[in-house]
């Protein structure tokens, strides 16, 4: 098939069919995978439409400026790019495209530690762009000390650690998996010789011999005092966590259930948010990803507290459809949304974005199973 597959679409949902009718059965089930029952995967998205936006009107909103500060670097949406695993399954160019994409429209890219490309190799590909690293947590820590200072060195400005992953898939395998295509994991691997294929048994034991599975709040201060980035916890959807994680001095807390892939039956993130930004009181920024798939849905996350979102598997879609281009334009449709979203709010710019535009719907007494 055509690599140009519906470079027009103009909605996230027409880029997930365009997507979905594009990638091979096993990929699109990879990346749609919802978790065990599907229930927070399905309420993630649901959630927003349980918020009500309650709109200012005339005001000046002719021009309106969508940037945003994340932890000191200026992106020109509030709109960045949640770490996601093998975008090779995607597209051949796989992360470097993907960083292209974000870095085109002047926005952050979180990279997984499970890509195929090198992070430095990323970095290259992408020299404008603003880039964190998703760290593993390894039983060694020269490990981890090392892959600190090349993502220092490559230029990355923020550590993301994902705390929501107590086990991993290697570890829960009860067969090998067969990848329809070869790929690499240079992060991962470093100097060793990985033995087999990713997916393969013995594959699965050499990632078990090396990775910390169950890490602890003793290894979020390992990292802390080993590197001059800022730390971001993603996961978190507690706000004792969140204030744990303030007392340690953590940068960011980015308020994630995985996309549901994860525990099943958490709850939708956007529900937890209020909770955090209390919490967390201001003493650092919160984010969100988790069902973001409209301007709407990220103007309520930022009237809800959220500094900037994530989206995952929308930019797998892009990647999917059309590469860096593909991305380029799932971004561009989130802005252009958000843009209109936003003048019809009343809101020039994100600071306008306050707290008293959204209501949760239980207030005008709409019944909590109504469907939409
Ligand atoms: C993920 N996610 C993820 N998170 C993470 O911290 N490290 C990772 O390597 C991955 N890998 C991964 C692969 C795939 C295919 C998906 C779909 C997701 C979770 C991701 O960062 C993010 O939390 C969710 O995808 C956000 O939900 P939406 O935007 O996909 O609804």
């Amino acid at each position: 098939m055509s690599e140009n597959v519906h470079p027009k679409s103009t909605s996230l949902a027409e880029f997930e069919k365009a997507a979905n009718e594009k990638l091979p059965e096993f990929v699109r089930t990879y990346y749609s995978h919802p978790g065990e029952g599907g229930q927070t995967y399905r309420d993630n998205c649901r959630a927003f439409k349980r918020y009500r936006l309650v709109p200012r009107n005339l005001r000046d909103v002719y021009i309106r400026d969508t940037s945003v500060t994340v932890l000191g670097s200026k992106l020109n949406l509030p709109v960045a790019i949640a770490p996601t695993s093998i975008h090779k399954l995607g597209h051949p160019e796989a992360e470097r495209a993907t960083a292209r994409g974000a870095a085109s429209m002047n926005t952050a890219m979180v990279l997984s530690s499970w890509s195929h490309f090198s992070l430095e190799q990323v970095a290259a590909a992408a020299p404008r762009g603003v880039l964190w690293f998703y760290l593993l947590f390894y039983r060694d820590r020269g490990r981890m000390k090392r892959l600190l200072e090349r993502a220092e060195r490559a230029g990355y400005t923020a550590i993301v650690l994902t705390v929501d992953t107590p086990l991993f898939p290697f570890s829960l395998r009860r067969k090998p998996v067969v990848y329809p295509i070869q790929f690499s994991l240079p992060n991962i691997w470093l100097d060793d010789v990985a033995p087999g294929l990713p997916g393969s048994t013995e594959h699965d034991a050499y990632l078990k011999k090396i990775v910390k599975e169950a890490a602890t709040w003793e290894d979020v201060k390992w990292v802390k005092n080993n590197t001059r980035l800022p730390i971001v916890l993603k996961g978190i959807l507690s706000a004792e966590d969140a204030r744990t994680a303030m007392d340690l001095g953590v940068s960011g807390i980015y308020v994630s259930n995985h996309g549901g892939r994860e525990q099943d039956g958490v709850p939708a993130t956007i529900d937890v948010l209020p909770d955090i930004v209390r919490a967390v009181g201001g003493e650092a920024e919160v984010y969100l990803d988790g069902g973001v798939r409209t301007g709407t849905d990220v103007l309520k996350a930022l009237a809800l507290g959220a500094r900037c979102v994530f989206i995952g598997r929308p930019a797998l879609w892009g990647l999917a459809c059309n590469g860096a281009e593909g991305v380029q334009r799932v971004l561009q449709i989130m802005k252009d949304e958000l843009s209109l979203a936003m003048a019809r709010a009343g809101c020039a710019k994100i600071s306008d974005i306050q707290p008293s535009l959204v209501v949760h719907q239980s207030y005008y007494g709409v019944p909590p199973m109504a469907k939409y």
